[in-house]
């Protein structure tokens, strides 16, 4: 039996292997909650309903020691849940040591170092069920379409994204790099196939250690031949849309344990605004309103806004602090506190470095060049007033990759697309229509001063059959991120990768 179905056998007698997630005792009751990877449930052992001896194992049982617990489900409303067991018996499977998680807020250091421990806390349990069921909606909206999966080669002989972020490795007796992108090997399957993605790890090798930034992440490469960038463009909102209708309803549970507005998320659904790169400069600029709004007044009216959250935060926390000193306080009410208290402190530093940074982005944002490449920040300011992703395409050409189409029209630019998530997170798929013309091409490889042998391969498919083409990548840890509202995408990913971390 698992705890998902404990609602589908009420009244019955069952039993459950699993782990102890945390433990009080009171007067002859011992409460365990135990978590079976399928969910979480109160287990209630009444000395008066057991025997003495059980009584006194269920005492006994440490946090995260895993065991078999043998007992009735019963309904309670109050319940994580919505039920409860009452144990008859158990069997202790392993007695765990003292575990290094307790319930006091650790650092995040520390909680990365103990990784492996970490991924059974409710919060991270929550997170991994939410990354599972975005990839297998992925697969079901590429399936659905008729795409082909692909998977791409980890160790190649050229660069994709450009040569400053390569990993290089021995291969035998030459140089080979853990890939960037599997794009190049998707457009070549897609003259094989029509459409195809690729679902796989790549690599990026900058010493980067901001919160969007993983060393190896998993990309959704989807390549479409006859495609232009608005068929490209409207594929990249179709997918958003299906991911996030069917993440709602299918992570209910998840997104309340880790306290995820999901109104925020609802709102995300619909049409996403395409701005050409000029126009999306002169909003970032705050040259221009979007719905008689401007990006930069209201960043200043959100800076004054902090100001007052601050306040009110300081002022809960005082008188939480306050309660948690007075004499006679109920340990039950201390804790519940104690726990308000850390997390409003959170909340403080949160708000803290919101007001330090909001005035260098404004200054950033309002002097930002022509011509160069959205920063991190930059992508914040733009996306303040949109409540759904954002695409922006016509790109400045020399920002964009080797195989990006220049525009016959206007020679200047690129016909690249990127996807930028509300909320502060910015970009999440970066893609683009592919450059037919082989001499533009090999212009391009020499520009960006890439090796031609290893290009020759890719030429061929300009020479033989060329079509019109395009896709994408989504970033899985970045999409994930944002589904969550998490700070930073190393939560995103079950062992993440990043500059100076490599165990566990
Ligand atoms: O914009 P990028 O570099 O584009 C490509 O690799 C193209 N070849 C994709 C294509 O057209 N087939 O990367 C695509 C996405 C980004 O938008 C971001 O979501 C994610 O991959 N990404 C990263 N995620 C985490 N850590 C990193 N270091 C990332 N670099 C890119
Ligand atoms: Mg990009």
């Amino acid at each position: 039996m698992q705890i998902k179905d404990f609602f589908s056998n009420e009244g019955k007698e069952v039993s459950v292997k699993g782990w102890v997630a945390n433990k009080r005792t009171g007067k002859g009751l011992v409460f365990i909650i135990l978590r079976d990877g399928t969910g979480f449930s109160q287990c209630v052992v009444n000395a008066e309903n057991v025997d003495e001896k059980v009584f006194e194992e269920a005492k006994s049982l440490t946090m995260e020691s895993s065991v078999e617990l043998i007992g009735k489900v019963v309904q309670d409303e109050r319940q994580v849940g919505g039920y409860e067991l009452h144990v008859i018996t158990l069997n202790s499977i392993s007695l765990a040591e003292e575990y290094p998680i307790s319930k006091k807020s650790h650092g995040v250091d520390f909680l990365t170092d103990k990784r492996h421990l970490w991924l059974r806390s409710k919060r991270q349990w929550a997170i991994m069920r939410i990354r599972n069921r975005i990839i297998y909606s992925i697969h079901n909206f590429f399936q659905q379409e008729g795409f082909v999966q692909m998977d791409a080669p980890v160790f190649t002989g050229n660069a994709c994204e450009g040569t400053s972020d390569l990993f290089e490795t021995a291969y035998f007796d030459e140089t080979a790099y853990l890939t960037q992108s599997g794009q190049l090997y998707g457009e070549a399957m897609a003259m094989a196939m029509g459409k195809i993605y690729t679902f796989g790890p790549t690599f990026r090798a900058e010493k980067s250690k901001t919160r969007r930034h993983l060393s190896e992440f998993w990309m959704i490469e989807p390549e479409m031949a006859f495609y232009d960038n608005d068929q490209n463009m409207d594929l990249i909102e179709q997918m958003m849309n299906f991911i996030l209708k069917d993440v709602l309803k299918n992570c209910k549970s998840e997104f309340e344990a880790i306290g995820r507005d999901t109104d925020m998320l609802s709102k995300a659904i619909g049409t996403f605004p395409r701005l050409t790169y000029d126009d999306a400069v002169s909003i970032l600029r705050g040259e221009k309103d979007i719905n008689g709004m401007n990006t930069i007044q209201t960043l200043e009216n959100d800076l004054l806004e902090n100001e007052a959250q601050k306040a009110s935060v300081q002022t809960e926390i005082t008188e939480r602090e306050e309660k948690i000193k007075a004499p006679g306080i109920k340990k039950g009410e201390r804790n519940f506190n104690q726990n308000k208290v850390d997390q409003l402190k959170n909340d403080l530093k949160d708000l803290e470095e919101f007001a330090r940074n909001i005035p260098q982005w404004i200054e950033s944002a309002k002097s930002f060049t022509h011509g160069n490449d959205f920063g991190g920040s930059d992508e914040t300011v733009l996306t303040r007033l949109f409540e759904t992703p954002i695409m922006v395409y016509n790109w400045p050409h020399e920002i964009k990759a080797f195989y990006m189409k220049r525009d016959e029209e206007s020679p200047s630019l690129a016909k690249g697309v990127d996807v930028l998530a509300p909320e502060g997170f910015g970009e999440i798929v970066g893609g683009g229509e592919r450059e037919t013309n082989k001499d533009l091409l090999i212009e391009k490889i020499k520009e960006h001063k890439l090796p031609m042998e290893a290009f020759e391969w890719y030429l061929d498919l300009r020479r033989y059959g060329s079509v019109p083409h395009a896709g994408f990548g989504l970033g899985l840890e970045r999409m994930v991120a944002w589904v969550c509202k998490l700070p930073h995408v190393r939560e995103t990913i079950p062992f993440p990768r990043w500059y100076g971390r490599l165990l566990p």
